[in-house]
C-alpha cells in the first residue's frame, strides 16, 4: 500500500471528487480527516471510510475562517498525531461571466478556491515543520485553470491562480521536505458519484437530467470517455507517495487529453 501509516486531510469531501480522493487515499492505507463547510459532507465520508476499516473523522470548517482552519488542523493533529497530506479541494460553482457576476460572488468564489487553499497550506505546512515531517500537498485544478472559459470568470481565473500558488509555495516549502503539487481533473462522469452517494445511505444523483450534457463533454474529449473521481483518487495517491518523491511544482492532468488537443480537432471525428 502506498500510503500506509500517512495521514490526509481532504477537504470539500462531497460524494462527487472530494470524497472519491478520500476513498481513494484511504484505499492506500491512509487514515482520513474529511474537512468541509456542510456536516453531511464531512461525517459522511469519514463514516464510510470508517466503515471500511481505516481510521476517519469528519471535521466542519468554512476553509475562508482562519481560525476554523487553525482549529480544524489543531484537531486532527490531535486526533492522529500529524498531518502527512493535504488535499486542497473545496469549491462553489458560479458560473457568471465578467460582464454580469457581483463583486462579493467573485469575491466568495475566489476565496473558497484560492483563500482556502492557501490558508489550509499555511496552518497544515506549519504543522509539518514544527513536527519535523515530510509532507505533500495537492491543489485540485481544473481544465478551466488552463483555458479561457467563456462565462465563468472567478472560477477559471482562481483556479489558474492555484497553478502558479502551487508552484510559489512548493518554491518556499522545498527545504521543509515537504512537496506541493496540483492536479487537474476535467468534466467528470456523474455514475460513479452517484453510486458513492447511495453508498453513504443517500439518494442517487438523477442521471438522466446530466446526460445531454455530460454526452456533450464525452464526445469532445480526445480519449471519448469521461474520467472518474477514483481516477483523481489513486492520482492523488501516487503524487502523495514516496514513488512521486522526486516531483514538486508539477501539474499532473487526469483529463483523458483535453488540454493537449489540438484545438480545430474533433475527436469524434476519427
Ligand atoms: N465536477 C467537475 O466536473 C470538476 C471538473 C474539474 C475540476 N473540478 C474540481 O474538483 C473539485 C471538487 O469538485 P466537485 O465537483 O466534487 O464539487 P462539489 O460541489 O461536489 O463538492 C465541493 C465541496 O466543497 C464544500 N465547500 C464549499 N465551500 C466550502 C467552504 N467554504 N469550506 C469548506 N467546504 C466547502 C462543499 O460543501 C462540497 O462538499 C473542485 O476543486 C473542482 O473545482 C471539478
Amino acid at each position: 500500500m502506498k500510503l500506509k501509516d500517512k495521514v490526509a486531510l481532504v477537504t470539500g469531501t462531497s460524494p462527487n471528487i472530494g470524497g472519491g480522493i478520500a476513498e481513494g487515499l484511504a484505499a492506500e492505507g491512509a487514515s482520513l480527516v474529511c474537512v468541509d463547510a456542510s456536516i453531511a459532507n464531512a461525517t459522511d465520508c469519514a463514516k464510510y471510510i470508517a466503515s471500511t476499516g481505516r481510521k476517519a473523522i469528519g471535521i466542519t470548517c468554512d476553509v475562508t475562517d482562519e481560525a476554523q482552519v487553525a482549529a480544524a488542523v489543531k484537531k486532527a493533529c490531535e486526533a492522529f498525531g500529524r498531518i502527512d497530506v493535504l488535499v486542497n479541494n473545496a469549491v462553489i460553482f458560479n458560473k457568471k461571466g465578467v460582464l454580469n457576476m457581483p463583486l462579493d460572488q467573485w469575491r466568495k468564489q475566489i476565496d473558497v478556491i484560492l483563500t482556502g487553499a492557501f490558508l489550509f497550506t499555511k496552518y497544515a505546512a506549519q504543522s509539518m515543520i514544527e513536527r519535523k515531517a515530510r509532507g505533500s500537498i495537492i491543489n485540485i485544478v481544473s481544465t478551466a485553470g488552463h483555458q479561457g472559459e467563456p462565462n465563468n470568470i472567478a472560477y477559471s481565473t482562481a483556479k489558474c491562480g492555484l497553478l502558479n500558488f502551487t508552484r510559489s509555495a512548493a518554491m518556499e516549502l522545498v527545504h521543509h521536505g515537504i512537496r506541493v503539487n496540483s492536479l487537474t481533473p476535467t468534466a467528470t462522469d456523474p455514475s460513479e458519484s452517484s453510486e458513492r452517494a447511495q453508498r453513504w445511505g443517500r439518494a442517487p444523483l438523477d442521471l438522466a437530467a446530466a446526460k445531454p450534457i455530460f454526452e456533450m463533454y464525452r464526445t469532445r474529449i480526445p480519449m471519448q470517455k469521461l474520467p472518474s473521481p477514483s481516477d483523481y483518487g489513486r492520482a492523488a495517491a501516487f503524487i502523495a507517495s514516496s514513488e512521486a518523491d522526486m516531483m514538486t511544482g508539477t501539474d499532473l492532468r487526469i483529463d483523458a487529453g483535453a488540454i493537449a488537443r489540438y484545438w480545430p480537432w474533433d475527436p469524434s471525428q476519427r
